[in-house]
């Protein structure tokens, strides 16, 4: 795998990062899955097509602690040694992932911990309601970094009361005359930029995207035009999409081949010349496809059959999408399909009130064709089998 900037790579991480060289980029920002049990999956804007993202972690604090310790180990050697690392959690890890972060890159090199604080959402019966997430900012060498890394502050306007003062009192500040028309840099706590919804015009139906603004604020501060700037669990592209915009380089990576399409949607919009077929390490093999997350899997068939993915209510009864001639789908990620599934689809057919469906599998048993000749002969129903090797072999 090669080391290439404004290029998006499909995979894990830790693994994608293992084949780039050391102190290879300027800043990274990671926003990982947060430690909270959820599995997310949302119906995007067309209410049909259907994307969805794990947040699963199976054995505690512990698991998603040694899980993203590997990855961060992976960050930091990549990273300059002027470099910054900006790490954004909330109330489920924070604490943890500061031990981590902590570990990896050296107490020393904790430069702050930002509050972006935020409103919306729902108000608990006993509980302050819960409106920050936690953004850790890490340099790899503090010394290296106060010679000659990359901070341009930011200003905020000064309070009404400095403002109204000032021409009288000649305030000053660090030894300094306050310079009133600059303002103050901004604190480590930021509550000027606002959460995403739904009616904004940049949201694109990922349940975790964050604010191009907040993404702005940290590529303007933490680095120059020209850098490498490095998401590594990019989601929906929002840190690839702002880096473009402000002239940076930048590397999108994602475990989740839905993420990787939209991201390659969204830089296109912005005028950047990508297709599908410059993702890196996109799924293409029949092992890869065998170890898919099985959602993606389900994705990666609709997309490739033409077909719309089902809501969950229809998918439960045994149709997984739906193809253009109406014809109902139903994806197996398995081998040797038997004739049970067979027999469980003549009754979602029925259901549907369809005569016609498709079943999609690495392999069928031969139990599995002759209940189809079968429900042919005696039912009406035509069922087609289609093996994935079928499939990419009309690609
Ligand atoms: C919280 S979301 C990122 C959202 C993003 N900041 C945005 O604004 O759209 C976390 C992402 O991490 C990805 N992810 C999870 N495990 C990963 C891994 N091992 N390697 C790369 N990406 C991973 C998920 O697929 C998901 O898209």
């Amino acid at each position: 795998m090669v080391f290439k900037t404004n290029t998006i790579y499909c995979g894990d991480c830790k693994k994608v990062l293992a084949q780039f060289p050391d102190e290879s980029v300027d800043l990274i920002y990671v926003d990982p899955p947060f430690f909270s049990n959820k599995q997310y999956e949302v119906l995007w804007g067309d209410g049909y097509e259907k994307r969805a993202f794990e947040d699963r972690w199976k054995g505690g604090i512990e698991n998603y602690i040694a899980w993203m310790e590997d990855k961060i180990k992976e960050c930091h050697r990549v990273l300059k040694d002027i470099g910054s690392m900006y790490l954004h959690c909330d109330y489920h890890a924070n604490a943890h992932l500061r031990i981590l972060m902590d570990g990896v890159f050296g107490e020393n090199n904790f430069r702050n911990e930002i509050i972006w604080c935020y409103g919306g959402g729902g108000i608990p019966k006993k509980d302050f309601p819960r409106k920050h997430d936690t953004i850790f900012r890490y340099v790899k060498d503090v010394r290296k970094f106060k010679k000659n890394g990359v901070f341009n502050k930011i200003y905020r306007p000064y309070g009404e009361w400095t403002k109204k003062h000032e021409p009288r009192r000649n305030l000053t500040a660090g030894g300094g005359k306050l310079n009133m028309e600059r303002g103050i840099p901004i604190n480590d706590w930021w509550s000027d930029l606002k959460s995403l919804t739904s009616y904004q015009k940049e949201w694109l139906g990922y349940p975790t995207q964050k604010p191009e603004s907040l993404l702005e604020r940290i590529i303007n501060v933490s680095s120059n035009p020209t850098n490498i700037i490095l998401d590594p669990m990019c989601g929906g592209g929002t840190t690839i999409a702002v880096a473009h915009k402000l002239g940076r380089q930048w590397i999108g990576i994602d475990v989740s081949p839905t993420a990787c399409k939209l991201m390659v949607n969204r830089m296109r919009k912005l005028g950047v010349q990508i297709s599908e077929k410059d993702i890196i390490g996109l799924p293409k093999t029949l092992e890869e496809l065998k170890a898919m997350q099985p959602f993606e899997f389900q994705n990666w068939v609709c997309e490739k059959l033409l077909a719309r993915a089902s809501v969950r209510s229809t998918r439960d009864m045994g149709i997984d999408g739906w193809l253009i001639d109406g014809r109902p789908l139903q994806v197996k990620q398995s081998e040797k399909v038997g004739r049970n599934v067979i027999d469980n689809f003549e009754t979602a057919l029925r259901r549907a009130k369809k005569e016609r469906g498709i079943i999609v599998a690495f392999s069928f048993s031969k139990g599995a064709y002759e209940e189809v000749a079968r429900s042919k002969s005696h039912d009406g129903l035509a069922i087609e089998l289609k093996t994935v090797k079928e499939i990419l072999k009309e690609e």
